[in-house]
Formats: structure tokens, sequence, C-alpha cells
């Protein structure tokens, strides 16, 4: 029944055998790069390629400060921790995203609230968040406080899903009249822009992942971007151990973590940036491809939302409803053409099935309905 997709996403990649959904490209300097950080001894987390990524990272995304991290989940932790999100807190985020972002909200001590995403853009809807907060908070002592639980709702952590920017702006004036801090979850959205500022950019902090299925790689990687100097400060002490800085003696001033991205992987990084225009360019190219494809067939393509240049991560499709979708996930995935479905929404997992929720028809709605399809860049 999907042989045309199977058929065009074959000529797309031009080749047999097994398409993923999205590896990495290592076309310019990574070999080079490593070979000097191997040659340096430098290959843990002190080193020249770390803090040369990181200035590049600020550079791109137009933050004052980036702090490179080991992954985007740790990048999330000390996000949440430097927002003063503790045990017993509340954070709001959307029920549709990868594990990591509730995870990190756990590993605080703090309960997630899930509320609906746009079926545009897939990420957290400000309507949703307006409506659910118009109901269930109310400020004291410039704090917000959740009527329901009576406990504080700290933060505020949309996601920009597959790359796709979520209506930020309106989601930020929300959070600054409800005394919420924002945390962007843009693990997807390197090279994604709304109304001409990056993704990552409109929270206190925003968190970017570099895992191996991400636009760029350094095979594991994350960074946490600000504007605010005082967070960046505390972020790389708090991501090196909170060790006092001293020439030889090793003093903590408290519990720390060891989460500084090791020098390794931003050799390897800083040579995939050096690309990221190209990549981001190829990423058009397929997605512009799919879009031609699709627009006579009875599925829906998920475009770039209106005012946001998205870096087209992950290409989605939209079907009629589960059986099909799961109909074409079993055909496809059986003819060795990769694709997926969104994740299980965090609120029906065992874990967080006792948390509060909002009205979450989007999110459900899209859970039966969309599918990823192959989106490696092509670059040859
Ligand atoms: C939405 C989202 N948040 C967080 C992460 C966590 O990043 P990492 O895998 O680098 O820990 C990922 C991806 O892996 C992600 O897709």
């Amino acid at each position: 029944m999907f042989d045309d997709v199977v058929d065009f996403v074959r000529g797309i990649y031009g080749k047999e055998g097994l398409i993923p959904l999205h590896e990495p490209l290592f076309i310019g300097n990574e070999k080079k790069y490593l070979n000097e950080c191997i040659d340096s001894t430098f290959v843990s987390s002190i080193g020249e390629f770390v803090d040369k990524f990181e200035v590049k990272i600020a550079e791109y995304t137009g933050s004052k400060y980036a702090v490179a991290t080991t992954n985007g989940t740790a990048a999330l932790h000390i996000s949440l921790l430097l927002s003063d999100v503790g045990e017993d807190d509340e954070v709001i985020t959307q029920p549709l995203t990868f594990i990591a972002t509730c995870n990190s909200i756990s590993y605080c001590g703090a309960n997630p609230i899930f509320v609906d995403v746009d079926r545009e853009t897939m990420g957290l809807s400000p309507d949703s968040l307006n409506y659910f907060l118009s109901e269930n908070a109310v400020i004291k002592n410039n704090q917000c406080f959740n009527k329901t639980t009576g406990k504080i709702i700290k933060a505020c952590v949309p996601m920009h899903t597959f790359g796709h920017s979520c209506r930020i702006s309106e989601i930020k004036e929300i959070c600054d009249k409800y005394k919420i801090i924002l945390i962007e979850d843009a693990a997807e959205s390197l090279g994604s822009f709304y109304n001409g500022k990056h993704t990552g950019t409109f929270g206190s902090l925003g968190v970017l992942s570099f895992n191996g299925n991400k636009i760029i790689t350094g095979g594991g990687g994350g960074c946490i971007i600000t504007d605010n100097e005082a967070l960046a400060k505390k972020a790389k002490h708090l991501t090196t151990t909170a060790k006092v800085p001293h020439k030889w003696e090793y003093t903590h001033d408290m519990i720390g973590y060891n989460y500084r991205m090791p020098n390794l992987n931003a050799a390897l990084l800083t040579s995939q940036l050096e690309n990221l225009k190209s990549f981001l360019s190829s990423k058009r190219n397929i997605a512009l491809a799919y879009k031609e494809f699709f627009k006579d067939k009875p599925y829906i393509f998920i475009e770039e939302p209106v005012n946001s240049q998205s870096n087209y991560w992950l290409n989605a499709i939209i079907f009629k409803d589960k059986k099909e979708r799961d109909l074409f996930l079993h055909e496809t995935n059986s003819k060795e053409v990769m694709t997926r479905p969104m994740w299980t929404l965090m609120n029906k997992l065992s874990m967080f099935q006792g948390s509060q929720c909002g009205e979450l028809s989007n999110a459900e709605w899209l859970e039966e309905r969309v599918a990823n399809i192959p989106s490696s860049m092509l670059i040859t």
C-alpha cells in the first residue's frame, strides 16, 4: 500500500538496504580535530575545543553565554536546578516530548504538570497554558501557586518538537505574567528560529542536545545557552563538580555534578558546527522534496509553523487515523525504510500517571497519527 513512499524515500537516498531515520554526517574537519585533540592529550573535560565550541555556539544562537555539558539531559537538569526547582515544586511541560524533559524534572524531586500542545507546531500551546493557569494558578508573594495542589509552579519547559518552533513569544508572555521561569528544551532545534530569533534564547535558559541523532553531533553532548552572566557562571560551576578554582587544591563549595563536555566530543562538534549551514540547506531541500511528493497524497506533510524557520530535523507526516499510521510503520519498517511514531505521551507512563494534566486532546490526536520519515542530511 505504501510502495510509492518507500520508492520515493529510496530515490532520495539512492540506496538499497536500511535507510535510517537520521544518521550523522562527517564530511569536514572531524578527523583532523580529533587527532589534534588526541595529540594534545587533553581528551577529557578540560581543553581548547570545549572553550572554542562554547564561543561558537553562543555566537551562532545569538546568546551571550554557552556552557557545554555531557548531554542535553544534564543541561536540562542543571537549568532546572539553576531555576531553583526543588523537592515538591511543579514544572509545566508538554506530554508530547522525549522522556529526558520529564526525567530532568524528576531528578530535582519536582513534579511535571502536563498541558496540551498545538496541532500545528506539536509544541506547548500558549492557549492551553493560559487556560490552565487561569483556572489553577494564584500569585502570592510573587510566586505562582497551584490552587489544586498548594504547590509552587516554578518553571515551564516547552519543547520545539522535531525542530519546529512552538509559539514561544506568547508562552514567554504568559510565563512572565504568572511569575514562572521559562526554560526552553531546544534539544531538537539547533538552527531553528522564531521571528528571526534562535530557539532556546527566549527563556532565561535554553538547552541543546548533540546526541548522535541530532542535526550536529559530538557522539554525545549538550549545552545551556543564556544571556544571564550569573546563571552562566553558576552553570559552569555546577557542571564542573563545584570546584573552587585553585592551582592545586581540591576544594568544592557545594554538591556539584560531573557534567562538563569532554574535549573529544567538543573536537567533533567544532567541525560539525562548521558545516551546520550546509546541513540546514540539505534538510530544507529534503523537506521541500517531501512536501512536493506528499501534496497529492492523503497524508499531511508537517511544514514549518508561521513566523518560524525550521531546521527540519525530523520530517513527519500525519495520517487520517492510528490504524493507517500503524500500517505505514509496519510496511515501511519491514521494507527497511526506518519510520517511527511519536513518543508515548508522558502522562501515560507509569511514573507520571498521577501527574496533573490539562485537557490533552491535541497531544492525543497527534500521538495516534504522526510518523517520522527518513531525514538524514544528503551532501555528496
Ligand atoms: C526533546 C529532547 N529533550 C532532551 C533530549 C536529551 O538530550 P540528550 O540525549 O543529549 O541527553 C532529547 C534528545 O535526546 C530530546 O529530543
